[in-house]
């Protein structure tokens, strides 16, 4: 199997170091359109081949999937194209930049039966795994909220908005661990470097489960954060990605409500228990990320596979929605899957109606 990668910017280096480790430098395509960033890949990895063109490595019947690592505004036609050509394709997040785009890429490749995946790259993270155990055998208990914070000073994307950009993380951590996507959001924020982009937003996320999460996003921070708290009824769970020594802690800690003596008397206690920091081994999640899209390429995963498209699709809903609720002045806007199930045939003539509607803000 060739694997062709699109877009040797700053992102598409690191999944090339990965895949080249992988399947080998001779089954590795670098397409990029600037002849410096070749040059300067083909120094590191001299017998890989290279092209500028997409539609030219497409004309390669060896070359069985292809990867999508270039700016989101590009996104959707590159996967399109390489869909229609009966490819499999790996897009980076977000899958595309609107959700007709998106929902019009899951129902392309399911028509066609090609894997579609989104590098939601924290989805691969040995730490986001050891959170997902946790929460699934059940040790935070019932989920009340959860927060997150990425800030940062920069780096400023020309396409596309701080939520777009950061956001896509965090609600795709959210949405995994707690296995649920959000009905409402409301998001307020500003836009100081350029008036019509945002670089700081507070987005509220409301899900049907009564979980409410706060998701803060910046690129315009003094300092760098990454951080994600979920607190349940048991337990409460902090992840730091920067904290290497304790990356996942779990808080045994909580409110006690013992049964009142006397009538009207509701006296609360405060749990103080241990902290738990459990080992995680460190593996780079781009290595297990590009592994997994090679699997469900193989048929080795069971659908739905990690990080598939319609996952995506549900990220870039609530991207969508959390944008316009900003654009709108901050008003609550009510998300709605932009496709039925997982039925392939259920979804056909589904986008063209979307299109009609204004789901697109750009
Ligand atoms: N998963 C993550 O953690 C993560 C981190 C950073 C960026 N990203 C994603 O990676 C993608 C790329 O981001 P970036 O910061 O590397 O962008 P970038 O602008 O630095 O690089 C994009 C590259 O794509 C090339 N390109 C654009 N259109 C092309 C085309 N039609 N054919 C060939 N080459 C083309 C450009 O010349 C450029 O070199 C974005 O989707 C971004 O959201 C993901």
């Amino acid at each position: 199997m060739k694997i062709a990668i699109v877009g040797l910017g700053y992102w598409g280096p690191n999944l090339l170091r990965n895949l080249v480790a992988l399947v080998g430098p001779e089954s590795v395509v670098m397409v990029e359109q600037s002849l410096d960033r070749i040059a300067a890949m083909a120094g590191l990895y001299p017998s890989v081949d290279w092209s500028t063109s997409l539609d030219d490595v497409l004309d390669d019947d060896e070359v069985e999937a292809v990867i999508v690592a270039t700016p989101v505004s590009t996104h959707a036609h590159l996967a399109r194209t390489a869909l229609e050509a009966g490819r499999h394709v790996l897009v980076e997040k977000p899958l595309a930049g609107s959700v007709v785009d998106a929902a019009e890429l899951v129902v392309c490749a399911e028509e066609r039966d090609r894997v579609l995946m989104v590098g939601h790259t924290f989805l691969f993270s040995p730490r986001v795994e050891r959170m997902a155990e946790y929460l699934a055998e059940g040790r935070l208990g019932a989920i009340h909220y959860a927060t997150s914070s990425r800030l940062n000073l920069g780096l400023h994307q020309r396409d596309i908005g701080v939520i777009w950009d950061l956001a896509a993380h965090d609600f795709s951590i959210l949405f995994h661990l707690l296995d649920e996507f959000p009905v409402s959001v409301q998001t307020s924020g500003r836009g100081m470097v350029r008036a019509d982009t945002l670089d700081v937003a507070f987005v509220n996320l409301c899900f049907a489960s009564g979980i409410v999460a706060s998701v803060d996003v910046s690129w315009l921070a003094p300092k760098k954060v990454r951080n994600t708290v979920l607190v349940g009824d048991r337990q409460m769970m902090v992840y730091d990605d920067l904290d290497n020594e304790g990356p996942v802690k779990i808080y045994d800690k909580g409110v006690v409500k013992p049964d009142p003596e006397n009538f009207g008397e509701h006296q609360l206690t405060y749990r103080q228990g241990d902290v738990l920091a459990p080992y995680v081994a460190p593996r780079e999640p781009l290595a297990q990320e590009l592994a997994h899209f090679v699997d469900c390429i193989q048929g080795k995963v069971a659908t739905p596979s990690l990080s598939d498209g319609r996952f995506g699709l549900r990220v870039v809903e609530a991207l969508e929605a959390a944008e316009r609720s900003w654009s709108e002045g901050g008003l609550p806007v009510t998300i709605e899957p932009a496709l039925p199930g997982r039925d392939a045939a259920a979804s056909k003539g589904q986008v063209r109606k979307l299109a009609g509607s204004d789901h697109s803000l750009r």
